[in-house]
């Protein structure tokens, strides 16, 4: 490890009180759906934790997956930054550059082989090596080498877990996801345009806590944050389920606050937990904000068509299940429901 000092003494070194570090605890609890008394639990063997080496990858990204992170409530930017992990490299938060950055990559990886955590986000053109390169190196070659000695991978963003949307019809640059070049390293994806910090900080948590991979799901997917469908946990779910929905967003039944699916709320088929972790501390999600969800988690959802039609017309792959029930809410609601299921025992093995 880069750093002696648990997390505890360099979180109380920062100035971060044992009060915040036991609420962020909760809170990753609560969202990993671990019984209350594994909070403590968690908040104990994550004081112990010692820095972890963190590089951080950047390539065909629009900085979105770091301004995430950055707006990190808890813990707070510094805290995360700084204390929880000791992020070593990372293009657009880090003070050197050129060849001092270089540097600061290649003794991270020497000093820590075998132990550190490589964080990606964005995909890799695979079209033509000069489409990106970073000191001189190609992107896939400046991937391959820093995965070389990593413990994990964990690739934040639906560009770097699935392509995302520079990997979008026609792929003019030949993206892909970082799991379609590193084969022989465990990877988290973390997908979302851009995913949720604090879900991010929780996978970190997580590994840094239990020294596993999470479980995940058939897009490898850690299931504790993405088990769930939107819709499963949608505020709005009454709504649908009475059959009441909003048929434009400035109509009475929008202002009631009744269910977008007529207005293309991907939610009945997109993993993610936004509608219980929500965004930016806990304040909102795009469905609350009054827009329909755009299955950001989900691969390829860029190309899988309007993003204002509803699932009903097929376009999501998910139309025939949902259009057999489709005559109206509760019917609606019975298809869907229907729908996750069936993805989930496909997750699950039917438990
Ligand atoms: Fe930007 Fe979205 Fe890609 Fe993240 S996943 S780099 S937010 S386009
Ligand atoms: Fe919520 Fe969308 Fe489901 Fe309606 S369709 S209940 S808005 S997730
Ligand atoms: Fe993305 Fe849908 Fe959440 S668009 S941010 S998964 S509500």
């Amino acid at each position: 490890m880069s750093d002696e000092k648990t997390l505890a003494e360099t979180l109380a070194q920062r100035g971060v009180s044992r009060r915040s570090f036991l609420k962020f605890c909760a809170t990753m609890a609560t969202l990993m759906a671990m019984p209350p008394a594994m909070a403590a639990e968690m908040a104990e063997k994550l004081a112990k934790v010692r820095r972890q080496s963190v590089i951080w990858l950047s390539f065909q990204e629009c900085t979105g997956c770091t301004e995430s992170i950055t707006r990190s409530h808890a813990p707070t930017l510094e805290s995360l930054i700084f204390d929880a992990i000791s992020l070593d490299y990372h293009h657009t938060l880090m003070a050197p550059s050129g060849t001092a950055a270089e540097a600061a990559r290649e003794t991270a990886m020497k000093d820590n082989y075998g132990k550190y955590l490589v964080v990606v986000d964005g995909s890799i053109p695979m079209g033509n090596p000069g489409y990106g390169a970073h000191g001189g190196e190609s992107f896939v070659d400046h991937l391959q080498q820093t995965a070389k000695g990593a413990a994990a991978i964990i690739s934040v963003g639906t560009c770097a877990a699935y392509g995302g949307i520079p990997k979008a019809n026609p792929n003019p640059t030949g993206a892909v996801a970082v799991s379609d070049i590193i084969k022989d390293k465990p990877i988290i994806n973390v997908p979302g345009c851009p995913p949720i910090p604090v879900v991010m900080t929780g996978v970190i948590a997580h590994v840094l806590t239990l020294g596993t991979i999470p479980d995940l799901d058939e897009f490898g997917r850690p299931k504790v944050f993405f088990g769930d469908t939107i819709h499963d946990r949608c505020y709005r779910r009454p709504f649908y389920d009475q059959g009441k929905f909003a048929k434009s967003f400035d109509d009475e039944g929008a202002r009631n606050g009744w269910c977008l699916y007529e207005l293309g709320c991907k939610g009945p088929t997109t993993y993610n937990a936004c509608a219980t972790a929500k965004w930016n501390g806990g304040v909102s999600f795009p469905i609350e904000s009054g827009h329909g969800c755009l299955g950001c988690s989900e691969p390829d959802f860029w190309d899988k068509g309007s993003f204002y039609k509803p699932l009903s017309s097929g376009e999501w792959g998910g139309g025939k299940i949902l259009a057999a029930g489709a005559v109206a809410g509760a019917a609606i609601g019975i298809g869907a429901a229907l729908l996750a299921r069936k993805r989930q025992d496909s997750i699950t093995g039917g438990k």
